[in-house]
């Protein structure tokens, strides 16, 4: 199927961003259209271009922030969706407790906004991106749905506050009960990494990268001196942090299978991690890079990083059983695709 007529059209909020284009081209490789709205603030409309070059359909795209519902009822009466998925909005855990109620305006209010909107236009189906930094400091690892969540910071409270807002939603009895078909999937991600095999899309963080990945990957290519490590004194195998690092693409795939399975549930709201079930280490990920890229990754030990945990890595048997998906790539294929992404972007995006 190619037409861009004959596909089902699906909103993907923030679909211009590193996750978001990456769901782009495989909802196109499933026969869907994706339709995006963002206001790239944190990413470039060339990514889409690249979808585009990847699969040979065009996504629509709208520049529109989500939090305004004006131009957001034009997408809706313009197009008929068949569900949304939500990722636009902020991300950075440290920036968070710098600006909050930019954070909880992106963030919470954004969705309240799509939410309305959706109302509206009576469409119920809505896949949201929330994050296993709802797991706070888990009591142990590996960590399943059932526990209990807690955050310390603006941007995890941002993540929770929605899941329970969705959760109300869903659950609701109020005026338009009769109407109520809320169905929604509240995916909780562990560390997305990697690109498309392509190296036409990747992440591209704005200056010096938060993230282990992208900082790792931008010291082998000589844009930085030497990576810090953040602590070697926690309790893992080898003193530095531990976590679930998923293949984006992986990530992708697990969209696709949470949409479909939307169209076999009832009406609710459920939580699902998307992760590996392998935690690896600092130390690890640095020796799977430099095997993977060729290159030397010279690194300090430095301080812990406030608010970081020692461990932290899913149980992912619920989104095997209920949406029949499971993360298929391992590490060495993260590195390798993460290595051609950044030799073939060294300054990402941009020319
Ligand atoms: P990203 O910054 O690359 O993508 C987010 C996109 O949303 C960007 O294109 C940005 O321009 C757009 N956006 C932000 N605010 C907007 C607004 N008000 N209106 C319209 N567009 C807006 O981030 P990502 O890594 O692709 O993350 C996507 C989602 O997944 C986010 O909600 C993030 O919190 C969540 N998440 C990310 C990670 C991660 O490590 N990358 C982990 C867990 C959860
Ligand atoms: C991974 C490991 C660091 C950078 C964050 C958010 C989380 C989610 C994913 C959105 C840790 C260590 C890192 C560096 C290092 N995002 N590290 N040197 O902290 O697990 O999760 O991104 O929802 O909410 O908190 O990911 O990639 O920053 O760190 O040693 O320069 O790498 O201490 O052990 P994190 P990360």
């Amino acid at each position: 199927m190619s037409s861009s007529a004959s596909r089902s059209p699906i909103l993907v909020t923030g679909g211009a961003g590193f996750i978001g284009s990456h769901v782009c081209v495989e909802l196109i490789n499933s026969g869907y259209l994706p339709v995006v709205v963002d206001n790239l603030c944190n990413s470039s409309a060339e990514s889409l271009k690249r979808v585009a070059q990847i699969t040979g359909v065009t996504p629509v795209f709208y520049q529109i922030d989500v939090n305004d519902k004006d131009s957001l009822r034009k997408v809706f009466a313009t197009h008929s969706f068949e569900a949304v998925m939500h990722f636009a909005g902020l991300k950075a855990v440290g920036e968070s407790s710098q600006i909050p109620m930019k954070y909880y305006r992106y963030n919470v209010a954004g969705t309240l906004s799509l939410t309305e909107v959706m109302e509206e236009f009576k469409v119920w189906k809505l896949i949201f991106s929330s994050s296993a930094t709802v797991y706070g400091d888990p009591a142990s690892v590996p960590i399943d749905e059932g526990f209990p969540t807690f955050t310390t910071n603006p941007y995890g409270r941002s993540k929770l506050i929605v899941e329970d807002i969705l959760r109300d939603i869903a659950h609701s009895t109020g005026s338009s009960k009769a109407d109520n078909q809320w169905n929604i999937s509240l995916l909780r991600y562990f560390n997305p990494v990697g690109a498309h095999e392509s190296g036409l899309i990747g992440e591209d963080p704005a200056g010096i990268p938060n993230n282990l990945l992208p900082y790792v990957a931008q010291v082998a290519i000589g844009k930085l001196q030497q990576l810090s490590v953040y602590g070697n004194d926690y309790d893992t195998l080898d003193g530095t942090g531990v976590r679930d690092y998923i293949h984006v693409v992986d990530l992708a795939l697990g969209h696709v299978a949470a949409l479909q399975s939307l169209n076999k549930t009832g009406v609710g709201c459920r939580a699902y991690n998307l992760g590996t079930g392998c935690g690896y280490s600092v130390l690890q990920m640095v020796n799977a890079f430099e095997k993977a890229s060729g290159r030397s990754v010279p690194y300090k030990i430095s301080a812990r990083r406030p608010g970081d945990i020692a461990s932290c890595y899913s149980n992912a048997q619920k989104a095997k059983a209920e949406l029949g998906w499971e993360a298929k790539y391992g590490l060495e294929r993260m590195m390798q695709d993460a290595w051609r992404w950044q030799q073939k972007n060294p300054n990402g995006f941009s020319e």
